[in-house]
């Protein structure tokens, strides 16, 4: 009796291990990308191509031949990195304002008209982030206005301009981020546009299923100049003398490691040329994978109680030190 006992409760040990292992693989591994569409001679627009993950995925595109637009505001950036460059186009394009996504996607249509093509990819990368930490409540309107302009209103332009232009099968990548998956203190109206951005690809994806794909790509930390441009936190902001306790949360007691903007670059074409792209990817290192899918696994209790006593407890030295936005000045590669 009890050795049947034992049995069983090993057996069911040894059951809830195994579910719990293919739950843990299939959430944190990487997808297999079957890579069976061909790269050579395929036409795609990358938008935020001047710099950061943008670049990366330009220059990632061409070495596998294929011929790319290359999209950007900064056309100083745009022109040292591509200028010479048979494969590259570059278009300076303000991506929130209408007319100038009109006349990008004039040139766009003329080139390949020409070249009698059409678009075998779309990759919605320009983004921007907060210029100044501060809480959801004490956002200036003009900065909540700038970044749903550009991260939302920009992507869903363009989208809706190079729409007309895509071949059949095309594929649509956009770039959320770790902030589309949970909400970051700090970069509140930023977590929010990636929020957006993550539904607003979940549902353009169901709407072209049999006609185009569509990915969300979701990088954590990346080398770039995305958050060169934010200086600190708020002098006045009520949140100031926590965000030392925040960051030493999310990013631990060390300086922050940060993947190369070419991993994510990796990613977004995997999900181009591959028929099996996924919905969503998370991209990072897997130890990140792993961090997130436990914190994750608990709900909201572990990363919220965590926080909670940190903020109890307000760390000046990491407060002085990432209110100097050590934690996240990126260097462009
Ligand atoms: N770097 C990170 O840690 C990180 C993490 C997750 C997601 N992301 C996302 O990745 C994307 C790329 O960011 P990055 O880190 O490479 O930053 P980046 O600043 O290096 O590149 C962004 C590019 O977008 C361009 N851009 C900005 N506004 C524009 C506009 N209105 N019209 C046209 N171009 C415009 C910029 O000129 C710049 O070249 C963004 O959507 C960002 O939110 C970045």
């Amino acid at each position: 009796m009890l050795q049947t006992f034992l049995l069983a409760f090993v057996l069911a040990i040894v059951l809830v291990a195994l579910i719990i292992g293919a739950y843990f693989y299939i959430n944190t591994r990487s997808p297999p990308y079957l890579h069976d569409i061909p790269t050579k001679d395929a036409f795609v627009v990358v938008t935020g191509a001047a710099s950061g993950i943008g670049k990366s995925t330009v220059d990632l595109l061409v070495a596998k031949k294929c011929f790319v637009f290359a999209l950007d505001l900064n056309e100083t950036l745009l022109k040292e990195s591509f200028g010479d460059n048979k494969q590259v186009k570059i278009v300076t394009v303000n991506i929130a304002n209408t007319d100038q996504v009109k006349e990008a996607a004039s040139v766009i249509e003329q080139t390949l008209s020409q070249k009698k093509a059409k678009l075998a990819g779309l990759v919605n990368c320009a983004g921007v982030l907060y210029r100044e930490y501060c809480g959801l409540v004490e956002t200036d309107e003009s900065e909540m206005n700038r970044m749903f302009g550009v991260n939302v209103f920009g992507l869903i332009r363009m989208t809706n301009a190079m729409y007309p232009l895509l071949g059949k099968n095309a594929s649509i990548v956009n770039i959320a981020s770790i902030a589309a998956l949970i909400g970051l203190p700090f970069m509140s109206y930023y977590s929010a546009t990636k929020f957006a951005v993550r539904g607003y690809s979940d549902t353009l994806r169901r709407e072209f299923l049999g006609m185009h794909r569509v990915s969300c790509v979701e990088p954590g930390g990346t080398i770039s100049n995305i958050a060169a441009h934010t200086p600190v936190v708020r002098e006045t902001s009520i949140l100031k003398d926590k965000v030392g306790s925040m960051f030493k949360v999310l990013m631990g007691d060390g300086e922050p490691t940060m993947q190369p903007s070419s991993a994510v670059a990796q990613v977004i074409v995997s999900c181009l040329f591959s028929s099996n792209a996924p919905a969503h990817v998370f991209a990072d290192f897997w130890n990140m994978r792993v961090k997130f899918f436990l914190s994750h696994a608990f709900g909201t209790y572990l990363f919220d109680s965590t926080l909670e006593k940190a903020y109890t407890k307000p760390d000046d030295e990491f407060n002085k030190k990432y209110s100097l936005n050590k934690a996240l000045a990126g260097k462009s590669e």
